[in-house]
């Protein structure tokens, strides 16, 4: 029996209040996912705004490109089976990066500046940040993260949803996604993850001196 005809064999034998309950359930995911997704186009706007706003003043844009993104079932079922957590919809709850912004700065004060213009907004309630530019992590992952909630207007009232907003420059951008192509899922040998971990901590380095070096330039041209 394939699938399709096990579903079927399931669909006759279910009884309608299972139905109903079924029926129920997928809605209510629905409705959470499409609330996550209204979460990331307010904070995608808002971020829209912000960098509009400062163009007007500085005539310069501090946001090269937004990238936004709602985890998929996969990613969302390996994250709660490491974290132990049940495969039920209410784990959900649980995790803070269902929906997910980066945003590429130009410059590295660009994201600070960023980072504090959302925070002042008084529907933006800081959850938690982990600062990876001033700290970086071994590998030499670099990037601000914050953990966000904010209300979204339903039909029925409002709901706070939970964004990760990834801030990061363009050299950090390009570090990270190539380490990721890189070693994402592999299973390197100790030896080899010694040595590519310590090359792409440099190479991270090399990445921050770019950032600085640019930040730099900028500063000499604006005061011209
Ligand atoms: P996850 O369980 O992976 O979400 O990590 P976490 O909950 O401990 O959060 P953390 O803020 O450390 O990292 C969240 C996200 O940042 C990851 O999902 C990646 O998108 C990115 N990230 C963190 N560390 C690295 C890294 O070393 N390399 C790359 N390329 N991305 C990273
Ligand atoms: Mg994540």
């Amino acid at each position: 029996m394939n699938d399709n005809q096990a579903l079927q064999l399931l669909k006759l034998l279910t009884d309608e209040e299972s139905k109903k309950k079924a029926k129920e359930l997928l809605q209510s995911l629905r409705s959470t996912m499409s609330c996550y997704q209204c979460a990331l186009m307010e904070v995608e706007t808002k971020f829209k705004v912000l960098n509009e706003r400062f163009s007007l003043d500085h005539e310069r844009n501090p946001i090269d490109m937004i990238k936004t993104r709602i985890k998929c079932a996969e990613s969302i079922r390996e994250k709660l089976q490491r974290k132990g957590l049940p495969l039920i919809p209410s784990s959900l709850e649980k995790l803070d990066d269902i929906a997910g912004i980066r945003v590429i700065c130009s410059f590295v004060d660009d994201i600070y500046m960023l980072s504090d213009c959302l925070l002042q907004q008084d529907d933006i309630f800081l959850i938690n940040k982990k600062d990876y530019i001033k700290n970086p992590k071994e590998n030499g992952y670099r990037s601000l993260h914050l953990i966000v909630e904010t209300p979204v207007f339903l039909e029925s009232g409002k709901r706070m949803m939970r964004v990760e907003v990834q801030l990061r420059t363009i050299a950090m951008e390009f570090w990270a996604s190539l380490e990721h192509r890189l070693r994402y899922k592999k299973n390197l040998s100790d030896e080899v993850n010694q040595l590519t971990l310590k090359e792409l901590s440099e190479c991270a380095s090399d990445a921050a001196k770019l950032d600085v070096k640019m930040q730099k330039i900028r500063d000499l041209i604006e005061s011209c």
